[in-house]
């Protein structure tokens, strides 16, 4: 029996969301093809073999794929929905044989999308209720179980599936929604906020994120990301031709300097956070990255590449190779993540550090 994973990205990057999931499966030894539904942010992966699905999903983690946000297994296809008795229907495809932990109700992330949101708050209320009576939904509060997804591409149509929960994303869609702070000069703010909550892990931050750092921000200006670092109490080093804030100037923490971010160098090694929002071509900032935490320059760098209009999931795969084996060159471990963010737009945002101790540092 066929089976298919649905992928969750940002609409109109289905294309580079579907080839990534193809290469990387081919890895693992899992074929499928694609199908694309178009600037709907919705891929099908449908795979030949019945387990190849599971199989994938458990040894692929969630956060090795760049563009993916959410994925799940299909549980058969597309269900049509009648006028009436909907809950009946989805109850009915769904059987009784397996129990879930949490129910999504989800939509394509477009405009279309969020006018059917009011529609699934609306049906989720008698679905559960039906779901908890006949124990296909487990108990409030229950986490174990898998999690079943209920895709509504509109009131007619929606597909069943289910994604496991220790390689999911714990957000509906995949979207961690941000409320933007007001103080902020820029909406970009957001970003690096998303950053830090999709790659340091909270109980971490005590250690790696927290006040009395010092961090640098390379192309600064107006300040939205310097914003997220001031705020958690950092000193900041903002480097950028362009005007600061002057709400930021005034807290004190920040030193700005009008120089090339490619040129600066801090005089003290003692920048904890680099991180670089510059508007550059993305092997040159990936390459400055690299250098930065070779040499002990900083410990821990979060930054942006922007895409290019054409070839998108290559050319940024070429860079993430380049960082990778430049680190491997100079023998250093390291940990890279990278993820198209819900607040990215033409670029995606990459987390590094080096687990071994810099190896050309003076
Ligand atoms: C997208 S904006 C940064 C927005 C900022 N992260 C924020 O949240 O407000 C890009 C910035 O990079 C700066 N920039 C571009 N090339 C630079 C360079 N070589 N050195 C320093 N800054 C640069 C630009 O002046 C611009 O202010």
């Amino acid at each position: 029996m066929k089976t298919s994973i649905v992928l969750y990205c940002r609409p109109g990057f289905e294309k580079e969301c579907g080839a990534e999931i193809q290469e990387k499966a081919a890895w693992k030894d899992v074929f499928g093809y694609l199908e694309i539904i178009k600037k709907q942010g919705v891929v099908y992966f449908h795979l030949q073999q019945k387990d190849d699905a599971e199989r994938l999903m458990e040894s692929l983690p969630l956060f090795r794929l760049i563009f993916t946000r959410q994925w799940f297994i299909t549980l058969g296809e597309t269900l049509a929905l009648p006028e009436y008795n909907r809950v009946e229907a989805i109850v009915e495809q769904l059987g009784t044989d397996w129990q879930y932990a949490d129910l999504r109700m989800e939509t394509p992330d477009t405009n279309d999308g969020k006018a059917l949101s009011k529609f699934c708050r609306k049906l989720a209320v008698p679905l559960r209720q039906a779901l908890r009576k006949g124990k296909v939904l487990t108990a409030k509060g229950d986490q174990e179980g898998a999690i079943l997804h209920a895709l509504f591409f509109n009131g007619q149509e929606v597909q069943l599936g289910y994604s496991l929960p220790g390689n999911s994303s714990p957000h509906v869609m995949g979207i961690q929604r941000l409320k933007f702070p007001n103080e902020s000069p820029s909406r970009s703010t957001l970003k690096l906020d998303e950053a830090f909550l999709t790659f340091v892990p909270k109980d971490e931050w005590p250690e790696r994120l927290t006040s009395g750092m010092n961090a640098v921000d390379l192309g600064a200006a107006p300040g939205g990301w310097t914003y997220q670092l001031v705020r958690r109490g950092m000193m900041v080093t903002a480097i950028d031709n362009g005007p600061m804030a002057e709400s930021l100037m005034e807290t004190g923490q920040v030193k700005h300097r009008m120089v090339d971010g490619f040129k600066y160098i801090p005089q003290k090694q003692n920048v904890y956070w680099l991180v670089c929002d510059m508007v550059e071509k993305p092997h040159r900032v990936a390459y400055l990255m690299a250098q930065w935490l070779l040499h002990g320059y900083c410990k821990e760098a979060m930054f942006n590449l922007k895409l290019p209009m054409k070839g998108r999931y290559q050319q940024v795969s070429k860079d993430i190779q380049m960082i990778k084996d430049t680190f491997a060159e100079h023998g250093a471990k390291y940990k890279l993540q990278a993820k198209h963010l819900y607040y990215d737009r033409e670029e995606i945002t990459i987390h590094a550090r080096l687990l071994t101790p810099p190896p050309l540092a003076d």
